[in-house]
């Protein structure tokens, strides 16, 4: 049985799906006060939330792996009290493993990201969660799986990441010229459900996808798909340092969005696509998924 925390998310989403048309037994953790009708039909579902350890004791019982892709960032972003990454990311995650170690879980798949092990859990707190997480997990009986993809292109590639294609405007954070794998969403879910099955999966598995751009590649690209120019702003990483010290004290999810920016302005990523080709996947390029957001504005 896999315990599936996240379930009801973008990703987790995914993955669960992904599971569940493979034929495998899914349980998927949800919150009391979720609604959980758009969950594939005849799951099984367990309530229950990270910061609750008696309900993820429950929630484990016959449970051989877990995978989570739980998180507080986008929940906490729309104000729900509580939901924060320090008693999620942070609390929540040290509950869930230290319940799935004492259940006796086999196999734990944590969705982490790349570049961790540098200076990105001191510039975003959501990446200071994680990287503890995947400490505590080493430190357990468990077969660890930690997966780190690059920036996903939905969530950095769109509109809310400065590409304002109605207004022909561009906001780049930083210089926007450190090349970056942006990844598909379907293909990191592709290669999770993957490693939470496979006989033998890797300990840490960090990858993107298979061009190499920069935000001014991807403003360039932009403009090749759209025909027309942009105007480029940059937001200075001197400011970026302010903003990501200020928010750090009053609002640690918007850190985490202005830490990750300067941390991937400062630093090029050093991974590849292979791990999503090893299992038969054809990632796809960002450019194309540049293309279709334009073809969905004409
Ligand atoms: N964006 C990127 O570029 C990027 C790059 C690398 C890695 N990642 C990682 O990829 C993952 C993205 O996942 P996603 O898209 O599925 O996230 P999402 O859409 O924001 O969903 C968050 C999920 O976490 C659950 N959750 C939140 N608090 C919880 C709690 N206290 N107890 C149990 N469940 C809780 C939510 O449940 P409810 O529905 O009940 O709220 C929901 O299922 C994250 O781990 C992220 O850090 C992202």
């Amino acid at each position: 049985m896999i315990l599936m925390c996240g379930g009801t998310g973008d990703l987790g989403g995914r993955i669960l799906r992904l599971l569940i048309e493979d034929g495998q037994d899914v349980r998927a953790l949800v919150r009391p006060q979720t609604d959980a009708s758009g969950l594939p039909k005849g799951i099984e579902v367990a309530r229950g939330d990270l910061r609750d350890r008696s309900s993820l004791d429950a929630a484990l019982v016959d449970v051989d792996t877990v995978v989570t892709t739980a998180n507080a960032v986008s929940r906490s972003m729309t104000g729900e009290k509580g939901l924060t990454i320090a008693a999620v990311d942070g609390e929540g995650n040290q509950n869930l493993i230290r319940a799935a170690d004492q259940a006796r879980v086999r196999r734990f798949v944590l969705m982490s990201a790349a570049g961790m092990g540098r200076d990105m859990a001191r510039l975003a707190p959501l990446m200071a969660a994680k990287q503890e997480a995947e400490k505590a997990l080493w430190r357990t009986s468990m077969r660890v799986v930690v997966v780190r993809p690059d920036m996903f292109q939905e969530a950095w590639l769109g509109p809310e990441a400065g590409f304002d294609l109605a207004n022909r405007k561009a906001t780049v954070r930083g210089r926007g010229t450190q090349p970056h794998r942006f990844v598909a969403m379907d293909d990191v879910a592709r290669l999770t459900a993957n490693l939470a099955v496979r006989s033998d999966p890797p300990g840490v598995m960090e990858f993107g996808g298979p061009e190499a751009l920069s935000v001014m590649d991807v403003v360039a690209a932009y403009e090749a798909a759209a025909g027309t120019e942009l105007k480029v702003s940059h937001v200075p990483r001197t400011v970026l340092r302010v903003l990501d010290a200020v928010f750090k004290r009053t609002n640690p999810s918007m850190a985490t969005g202005v830490g990750l920016s300067l941390f991937f302005d400062t630093h090029a990523g050093t991974w590849d696509d292979r791990p999503l080709r090893e299992v038969g996947v054809e990632p796809r390029p960002a450019t194309a998924f540049i293309e279709a957001v334009v073809r969905a504005s004409l």
